[in-house]
């Protein structure tokens, strides 16, 4: 055995993320404790890895420190130990500051570091070891996201015998963007080593192949890509679209809790009993169109179209890589032009935007978006949005307007939304105008297919058809 080859684990179904679905947590009196993060991911696979045998590998969401495998809820959880240094080169640096940019059609314009590549190397290593030391032999492994794109090659090396899935959860940009990449070819190499590369959208599946034909040469057919190898033979790899979801049916069950109903009432006294609510949720991101959307408001307040006794905008944007150079700009530019509209339009008892730089419980979300008439979700570029499903299926009353742009992935399946193209702010400001205006049937008639269409392809349907075409047939590998 080579010096790369690892002895196998027991494992028959191995999930490789950047982040665990644990958070370990410090509290101030010293007591420690590991909190469970609500992302979907985790509600998706937590059916799975527990029929399984399943284990999650990933950073525990704390530098420096070195913790033993431990089970959590019925799944196994494999921490990989981030240092300090790799935080900032490879996840601040390569992930946040150079893919990041690069991949969301440079919005920002990403960062090249030949120290961050070298680190982002190093660390794919080191996720890929702890995959292959944890995986059964024959066993699955989906690696997920932008920030382990080499762990497949490296696994695949390591242990021919695993069967490698891949889900990239951000767009996969056009070619004549991707190619400004230094180590383009790396990163396909690197992708290529699984047997599965999902995306969100058929277009994202398009760009990988297409930058596969055009640095490689393979021949593409479809969503078959073949890769050769060394007998004169092939290997076939799919790269095919699979958009994530939601599990939409434990956020209708949370909008029917009365207690949420009930604060989503008190939401809106406390906000003064506006006409019309509009909502914006998102990560504190330069990809979100936050500036955008403030833009279009403050002009409709400026121009009279809109009045600040009638419409209120609340909007939640959470704290996110905080450290990176151009997140903190983004929030500066955001909170300015936040106090500006604020300072020219709010009077003593209606503030125009009520904006919060919190993460908040989803229970407060759901209550959030049943309050909200208008859900504004405007990104410039965005692998999904999930933010738009959930709001979908929260509205179990078929009422509320939700508007989306072209630019999320989401748009691909939610055509009955007031789609918006976010830099067009006249554009977008004629939405608002229609959407606060739109008559209830028509209201209704949009949300009810919005809603079948969110229901009828839940998370758990994603999961299963990417499990189901990578282990071909069995919806839970054993
Ligand atoms: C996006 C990415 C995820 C990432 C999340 C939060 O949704 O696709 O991979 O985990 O943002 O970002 P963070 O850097 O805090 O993990």
């Amino acid at each position: 055995p080579g010096p790369d080859t690892v002895a196998p684990g027991h494992f028959d179904l191995v999930v490789v993320s950047n982040r665990l679905p644990v958070d370990y947590e410090l509290a101030e009196d010293g007591t420690e404790s590991w909190r469970t993060s609500p992302g979907g991911l985790v509600t998706a696979l937590e059916p799975l890895m527990r029929a399984s045998d399943g284990a999650w590998v990933g950073w525990p969401g704390v530098a420096d420190r070195e913790f033993e495998p431990f089970e959590n809820d019925g799944i196994s959880i494999v921490p990989v130990r981030l240092s300090t240094e790799d935080l900032e080169l490879y996840y601040e640096g390569f992930s946040n500051d150079t893919l990041w940019p690069l991949y969301h059609d440079v919005i920002a314009s990403p960062s090249y570091h030949r120290e961050w590549w070298e680190s982002y190397v190093r660390v794919n290593r080191r996720f890929a070891k702890a995959a292959a030391a944890a995986a059964a032999p024959g066993a699955t492994v989906w690696v997920h996201d932008y920030q382990l794109q080499l762990v497949p090659r490296m696994l695949r090396d390591a242990r021919p015998d695993l069967v490698i899935g891949f889900f990239n959860h951000i767009p996969f940009p056009p070619y004549g963007i991707f190619a400004q990449l230094p180590w383009r070819k790396q990163i396909l190499d690197g992708l290529l080593g699984a047997d599965l590369i999902g995306f969100q959208r058929l277009a994202d599946a398009g760009n990988f192949s297409r930058a596969v034909r055009r640095l490689f040469g393979y021949s593409t057919r479809g969503v078959a890509v073949d890769v050769p190898s060394q007998n004169g033979q092939h290997r076939r790899v799919i790269a095919k679209h699979f958009p994530i979801s939601i599990d939409a049916a434990a956020y209708e069950e949370m909008a029917k809790r009365p207690e949420i109903q009930a604060r989503a009432r008190q939401i809106r006294e406390d906000l003064g009993n506006p006409k019309t609510i509009m909502l914006g949720v998102d990560r504190l991101d330069y990809t979100k169109g936050i500036g955008h959307r403030i833009k279009a408001f403050g002009e409709l307040l400026e121009d009279g179209q809109l009045n600040v006794e009638d419409v209120t905008l609340v909007q939640v944007a959470s704290p996110s890589r905080e450290r990176v150079a151009t997140y903190m700009q983004l929030r500066d530019e955001i909170e300015l032009a936040v106090g500006r509209v604020n300072g020219d339009y709010s009077t003593i008892s209606h503030t125009a935007i009520s904006y919060h730089h919190h993460g908040y419980p989803r229970e407060e979300m759901v209550a959030l978006y049943l309050a909200a008439d208008v859900m504004l979700v405007t990104a410039l570029r965005d692998g999904m949005n999930l933010v738009a499903k959930e709001y979908v299926a929260v509205r179990h009353d078929g009422d509320g307007v939700l508007v989306l742009s072209e630019f999320a992935g989401a748009a691909d399946e939610l055509k009955q939304a007031v789609l918006i193209n976010p830099h067009d702010i006249d554009g977008m400001k004629a939405a608002i105008v229609k959407s606060i205006t739109m008559p209830k049937r028509e209201r209704t008639r949009r949300m009810r297919a919005l809603r079948r269409k969110v229901f009828d392809n839940d998370v758990a349907a994603w999961s299963a058809s990417f499990l189901q075409t990578l282990t071909g047939g069995a919806a839970v590998p054993s």
